[in-house]
């Protein structure tokens, strides 16, 4: 796939994403806030903001934050409202921030959506390069529930998007292979994932597409159905998911 797709499939997404539960997941907004450690004099960049929820969510806590997205529809939801936040068309392969810019860079789920390796290690470089020196580098990621699942996840992936998926270590080895001296790995609960409101939000998805999806969670394995605590009744099927929030810091 190559960059005008990525356009493409985030200008289909743009209208019903802010509608998928998870995207608003206190869970993970805390966990982000409880991480980051963000400073009143902070100048933070989120790199692939998309509709600017966590530049918004950590906007009150930091002196600015800046929002880059290649999407200009997924930036067309992102009028926050702060004062202190700057939204603007960006790719976060190639930035046009000087050296050092930065306090904190923050990429919520947008490395699975940078196909090549060699894209994601640059992308990881520039993360860096934007830093100013002991600042961090977050990037946060949806990972298996456990590694023997990984297979599993690319498959169910597989049918709804092209992307890249990560095991916790592999996020950790990006980022120390981009240069950052001390890399940490945090591993975050999401529970009670709803995959109807996933699936029905999606933009993009057939309704034969998002029932083979279902029906390859309802009928995976018994190993499958323990490490998400797969619950299905009335309609609903629930999973724990997990994500991985890794912090490098430069
Ligand atoms: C799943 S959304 C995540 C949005 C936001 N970070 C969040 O947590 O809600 C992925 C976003 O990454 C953006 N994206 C993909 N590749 C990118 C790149 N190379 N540079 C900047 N943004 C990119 C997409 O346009 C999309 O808005």
């Amino acid at each position: 796939m190559i960059e005008s797709d990525q356009k493409k499939v985030w200008k289909a997404r743009a209208a019903t994403y802010n509608n998928l539960k998870w995207v608003n997941n206190s869970t993970l907004k805390r966990a982000m806030l409880e991480h980051g450690r963000f400073g009143r004099t902070h100048s933070v960049l989120d790199a692939g903001t998309g509709t600017g929820v966590i530049a918004s969510l950590v906007a009150p806590f930091v002196k600015e934050v800046h929002g880059i997205d290649i999407s200009k529809e997924m930036l067309s939801f992102a009028n926050n409202g702060h004062p202190n936040t700057v939204f603007k068309e960006g790719d976060v392969r190639k930035m046009t921030y000087p050296d050092a810019r930065f306090d904190r860079v923050i990429a919520r789920n947008v490395f699975h959506n940078i196909l090549m390796e060699e894209d994601r290690l640059r992308a990881a470089r520039e993360c860096r390069r934007v830093l100013k020196k002991g600042g961090w580098f977050i990037l946060q990621e949806g990972v298996p529930p456990h590694a023997s699942l990984k297979r599993d996840f690319e498959k169910i992936f597989a049918l709804k998007e092209t992307r890249a998926t990560f095991l916790p270590e592999e996020m950790a080895s990006l980022l120390k292979q981009a240069g950052f001296a001390k890399v940490s790995v945090n591993i975050i609960d999401d529970k009670d994932f709803d995959l109807k409101n996933w699936l029905d939000n999606d933009g993009t998805l057939s309704e034969e597409v998002k029932q083979k999806i279902i029906d390859m969670h309802v009928n995976g394995t018994e190993e499958f159905k323990k490490h998400y605590n797969l619950r299905a009744s009335a309609g609903r099927v629930l999973i724990d998911t997990k994500a991985a929030l890794v912090i490098g810091e430069k």
